[in-house]
């Protein structure tokens, strides 16, 4: 799988540790991040460059990080196709991928230790979408969606 990451000043430190930890467990990682922790980075850029790498196909899935994980969260939602949610426990990382079909998880450096953002992303990329019923709610969100994008 193909995982894209992508974090703004704020997140260079999880970045490089959670890059590493997927790449270790056999994941082809593509660092859109920043790199330098003393920039002053804009966190809507990252969180674009990955969602439109996700839709371009680029990708299969993408990671996020910014000071909360929100920021970046908001900007890659704007992208059509984008489903991304923040999260801060293991419940929530496998509730977004088998009820929301989430394709991009968010973390918030400043706000989980880094051994449950481990935790984190394995609930995330073991989980699956179950369908039945909640497709119909995310064919909703899609339909929100195609409403503002015409
Ligand atoms: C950067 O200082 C910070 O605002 C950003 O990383 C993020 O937390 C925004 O949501």
């Amino acid at each position: 799988m193909r995982v894209g990451i992508g974090n703004d000043h704020a997140a260079v430190n999880f970045k490089n540790i959670l890059k590493e930890y997927l790449e270790g467990k056999g994941y082809e990682v593509i660092d859109y991040g920043s790199t330098d922790p003393q920039a002053k980075d804009d966190y809507p850029d990252f969180g674009q460059t990955v969602a439109e790498a996700l839709t371009a196909g680029k990708i299969d899935k993408g990671v996020l990080i910014c000071g909360t994980g929100v920021g970046i969260s908001l900007a890659a939602n704007k992208v059509p196709g984008i489903r991304c949610g923040v999260c801060s426990d293991t419940a929530t990382a496998r509730l977004i991928v088998q009820h929301n079909n989430a394709n991009i998880i968010s973390l918030g450096e400043r706000i989980v230790g880094v051994e449950l953002a481990k935790d984190i992303l394995d609930s995330f990329f073991s989980a699956e979408f179950e369908g039945g019923r909640h497709a119909r709610r995310v064919d909703k969100i899609t339909a929100i969606e195609e409403k503002y994008n015409k």
